[in-house]
């Protein structure tokens, strides 16, 4: 997702701990012998095809950009034939290459070039950033290859680099590691060869420092690549953590009565607002542990609760399911309770007595109502009468 430049990022402050004239040395010596020089849109400083080939770029590897780039210039050689063209024939020329907003954006930002600059890109990459479909990296990379303008880039690749060379611990799309990226991309900047250094950067990213198996011994950075010194290439840059899910417990009294079940209208707001549930002891607590000894415990406060409804019978602790919401799994414990006699009156007007086989009526969420069908299909003999 592309945003455009906050003013705070655009003002980054150097941090001056990160300052390493050798780093951008030994990129761009390393970009003039090494990097690559015959891409089609490196034959150009025209801001229009470096903003082309950049946009491109952001989702799509350069062998299958190639052809897509030629056929662009050949049908709309200027930011003037762009913005004119009708948005299907622009479509058309994308088709294939995949993520369709960038070429909605694509148009978009070749009518403002046109309205807002008379067809000239700006060559402050603050201002290239408030386009569509160009976020901070890219504004920079388009203003570095165009205008020579001295502008950081942080791309994936470069995270990548940046994460191996300098050790940085900790996923590179979390905000804070990634304003950090940010500051010592800002810091590590060259007063002169921008160009060469921006592609330079690109260059490793995508041909040496490949996210399997890089090429360390043909690497510039290799001899202050923490990285490679600590044998750690294969784990940085880190990967996404695992969101982890909160677990809860509830324990679900089923509470039969020959071919009857109690169901318990839930509150309107919550989890399974409104719906038709199961009694349940303590509500949904936080899980420490949901095991059969804690229900074991309880046992005396579930036989109390149960004997609001009738004359209790044969008590047995189920085994236990769980089921995942998007915030928190649930584990649930039922609790099986068989009453002798019922109380003609209940005294709740939230409680209700469903007979088993009309369960598919009812308003149930759904590992309730699987709990109780299994346990109706199960227990043929127990809730018929014969
Ligand atoms: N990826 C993004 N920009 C690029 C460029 N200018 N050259 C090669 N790969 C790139
Ligand atoms: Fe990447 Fe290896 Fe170079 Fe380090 S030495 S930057 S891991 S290619």
């Amino acid at each position: 997702m592309k945003r455009s430049i906050p003013a705070a990022a655009a003002a980054t402050v150097l941090n001056s701990a990160y300052l390493d004239p050798e780093f951008s040395a030994a990129v761009v010596h390393w970009q003039k012998q090494h990097g690559r020089h015959a891409l089609p849109w490196q034959q150009s400083r025209d801001a229009y095809r470096v903003w082309l080939s950049e946009i491109m770029l952001q989702q799509t590897q350069v062998t299958a950009v190639i052809p897509y780039y030629l056929r662009f210039l050949d049908s709309f050689p200027t930011v003037f034939a762009l913005a004119a063209a009708p948005a299907e024939q622009v479509m058309a020329h994308w088709s294939g290459l995949g993520y369709y907003t960038r070429a909605r954006n694509l148009h978009l930002c070749a009518k403002q070039v046109v309205d807002r600059y008379a067809g000239t890109f700006p060559a402050d990459p603050a201002l290239l950033g408030q386009l569509p479909g160009i976020g901070r990296s890219t504004a920079a990379a388009i203003s570095a290859f165009s205008y020579g303008t001295v502008a950081a880039i942080l791309d994936g690749n470069v995270k990548r680099v940046f994460a191996r060379v300098f050790g940085i611990d900790g996923y590179p799309g979390s905000k804070t590691v990634e304003d950090a990226m940010w500051r010592r991309a800002q810091a590590l900047l060259p007063a002169r060869d921008i160009a060469s250094y921006t592609q330079g950067l690109m260059d490793l990213g995508a041909t040496l420092c490949t996210r399997s198996r890089p090429a360390c011994p043909r690497c510039p950075l290799q001899t202050r690549c923490v990285a490679l010194a600590e044998d750690r290439t294969a784990e940085l840059p880190m990967r996404k953590p695992k969101k982890v899910l909160r677990e809860k417990q509830a324990v679900m009294l089923v509470l039969l009565h020959e071919d009857l079940v109690l169901l318990e209208q839930r509150p309107d707001s919550g989890i399974w607002g409104g719906l038709l549930s199961l009694p349940e002891l303590d509500g949904m607590r936080d899980l420490a542990g949901a095991h059969a000894a804690h229900v074991t415990a309880a046992l005396p406060q579930i036989r109390q609760l149960a004997e609001q409804f009738g004359v209790v019978g044969e008590i047995a602790v189920l085994p236990e399911f769980s089921h995942v919401f998007t915030h928190f799994k649930l584990h649930i414990r039922p609790v099986q309770i068989k009453l002798a006699q019922r109380r003609s009156m209940v005294a709740e007007a939230r409680h209700s007595w469903c007979d088993l086989q009309q369960l598919h009526q009812a308003a149930l969420p759904a590992p309730v109502k699987s709990l109780l069908t299994d346990l109706a299909d199960a227990r043929p003999a127990a809730f018929h009468r014969a």
